[in-house]
């Protein structure tokens, strides 16, 4: 039998995931790239025991046993049969696995990003020492990741930071090949961005209305334009965000998240039927934020904002902040590293 503890990250896009390649329904390879800055306050923790077995998994999250009929468990045995594929010889193990976030789950932060991250690293280290291995390079974990949750693979990346997942898919003469070119990287670690602080809110703590997995397959079948978006984003947003995060020019980074974020949500919004993920509060937040030049809004799948903001004004977006959802209902983290094998 081997243990292994993990911790990982969260993160939070800042040019956003949404929809899956159709070609490739079941490798989740993304229609475009994306980028996000890991979370260090948002982490999960998780211990993974391996032993020879049959390819049983049980799971406990939060302290909670999950039964294997309950929509958390999907998640989990929909990434073991996709890993299983993928190495052979992961059928011929137990898992158990025990999970804990620091943070409210399905309120818009990743925790599936988190707690999938956690699993792969986990998994690629509990193999190591059971098969005498090699180590699973960066790249391999983040595959592994992706196939657990999109999001995941951003997570996955040991040095952190900013996060690309490539789409890769351009130049893949097939499925294998697809596969292998959709992972994640650091671009720059998190010193990098040690002038910048994240300010994120948790005032929302329910589920999600429609989950994320559900929503991208809808907004590619039913949005008119969504090839139009994907193009845009990959060809012009993406390539402007990776500079100006290159150049440290905040002032560009924080009006082009601003955008990104914008349009990821009106394209929920034109899906059929349609995807609304931000409410009354999100709104006053877009207002309270947008014309401060030192700060972005973003939000994920739900009406939880990150700012992003120069650690030098972060009081003054706090304080606009506070008034809006009060002080207990914000946390303020540094871009983070990546996992650690504890
Ligand atoms: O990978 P998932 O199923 O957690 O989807 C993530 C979707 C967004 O959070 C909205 C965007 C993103 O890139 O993280």
């Amino acid at each position: 039998m081997v243990s292994v503890e993990v911790v990982a990250p969260s993160n939070i896009a800042l040019v956003k995931y949404w929809g899956k390649h159709p070609d490739y329904p079941d490798l989740f390879i993304p229609t475009k790239s994306s980028v996000s800055f890991n979370i260090d306050a948002f982490r999960t923790k998780t211990r993974l025991k391996v032993r020879k077995g049959k390819g049983a998994v049980r799971l406990k999250l939060n302290g909670r046993r999950i039964a294997a009929d309950r929509a958390e468990f999907s998640y989990l045995s929909g990434f073991f049969s996709r890993m299983q594929s993928r190495y052979r010889f992961a059928r011929d193990y137990d898992y158990d696995i025990e999970s804990r976030n620091n943070f409210p789950t399905a309120a818009g932060f990743a925790s599936s990003a988190s707690g999938l991250s956690a699993l792969a690293v986990s998994f690629a280290r509990a193999m190591r020492e059971e098969r005498e291995l090699p180590s699973l390079d960066d790249r391999e974990v983040s595959i592994i990741a992706r196939l657990g949750s999109g999001s995941a693979a951003r997570s996955a990346p040991s040095r952190g930071g900013l996060v690309i997942w490539h789409r890769g898919y351009d130049n893949a003469r097939n499925a294998t090949q697809a596969s292998e070119s959709s992972f994640a990287e650091t671009l720059y670690g998190p010193r990098h961005f040690s002038d910048l602080e994240l300010i994120c809110i948790t005032a929302w703590q329910g589920a999600k209305k429609t989950k994320s997995r559900a929503g991208m397959d809808e907004s590619v079948k039913s949005v008119y334009d969504y090839w139009q978006w994907v193009e845009h984003e990959e060809e012009v947003l993406l390539p402007s965000v990776l500079s100006a995060a290159k150049r440290r020019d905040w002032e560009s980074l924080f009006g082009l998240v601003k955008q990104a974020s914008n349009n990821f949500h009106s394209l929920c919004l034109r899906t059929s039927p349609p995807i609304v993920y931000l409410n009354d509060v999100s709104r006053r937040i877009i207002e309270a934020i947008e014309p401060m030049k030192f700060a972005a809004y973003t939000f994920d799948a739900g009406p939880n904002a990150v700012v992003i903001t120069l650690k030098e004004r972060a009081r003054e977006a706090s304080a606009a902040l506070e008034k809006i959802v009060g002080g207990r209902n914000l946390v303020v983290s540094s871009i983070g590293a990546g996992p650690i094998v504890e």
